[in-house]
């Protein structure tokens, strides 16, 4: 059996998501809705995953972290795609609509899931900032879980890496030292300084694994 320790592969992140017909059934309507959030929800999930595991955390936090990233930004499905799409500046009715998705997609988890095997706070907390600038809420620091920390990085990362509406891709160092300067107002240091270590020690597994996703992505 594949344990959350040594995934890596593509197919053992599909797999996981079609064991569970929760799952299955939400990120299909993600994807249906807006196929860039569901793709970047997938890597985020991976990548997330293979940082928590330089943290000390059992399995079970690993399946937790990881099945709560796959879905963190369920609740977009709540923000019409004109707005998920628009690359000029947002109104403040289209950041009305943005903001509520983490509390929307944490309300749709508790329908859903209940508290089995998900941790609400990724969810609900993924756009709080270390210094308490973010969203929701304005929680900060230590107030946040190491999961929703971890979570805030990878993120920001793969937004700054791949093209969206509002933004050019930068290169995977570029993302890096840009997560460096903003570390200790928007970032956990100690998770930018994993990630940025995750990069020179994996880069060959990390790029593989992109490829393949991008492969699913055109497909
Ligand atoms: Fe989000």
């Amino acid at each position: 059996m594949v344990t959350m320790s040594d995934w890596i592969r593509v197919e053992n992140v599909m797999q996981f998501i079609e064991a569970d017909i929760r799952k299955k059934t939400l990120l299909k309507f993600l994807k249906a809705h807006h196929p860039s959030t569901y793709w970047h929800s997938l890597r985020v999930a991976y990548l997330s995953l293979m940082l928590a595991r330089s943290y000390a955390m059992s399995e079970d936090e690993l399946e937790r972290l990881f099945c709560s990233t796959l879905l963190h930004d369920i609740g977009k499905v709540s923000v019409p795609v004109e707005v998920l799409n628009k690359p000029g500046k947002l109104s403040e009715e289209n950041w009305a609509h943005l903001h509520k998705h983490p509390e929307n997609g944490a309300k749709l988890m508790i329908q859903v899931f209940a508290n089995d095997g998900v941790d609400l706070d990724v969810i609900r907390l993924h756009h709080e900032n270390w210094n308490g600038s973010g969203y929701p809420f304005g929680k900060k620091g230590q107030n946040l879980s190491l999961a929703v920390r971890i979570v805030r990085v990878v993120d920001s990362f793969d937004s700054m890496t791949h093209r969206r509406a509002y933004n050019r891709p930068k290169s995977a160092r570029d993302a890096i030292q840009e997560l460096h300067a903003m570390s200790d107002t928007h970032y956990d240091f100690d998770v930018v300084r994993r990630l940025h270590r995750l990069f020179m020690e994996h880069s060959q597994d990390i790029h593989g694994l992109e490829h393949q996703f991008n492969i699913l992505e055109a497909g």
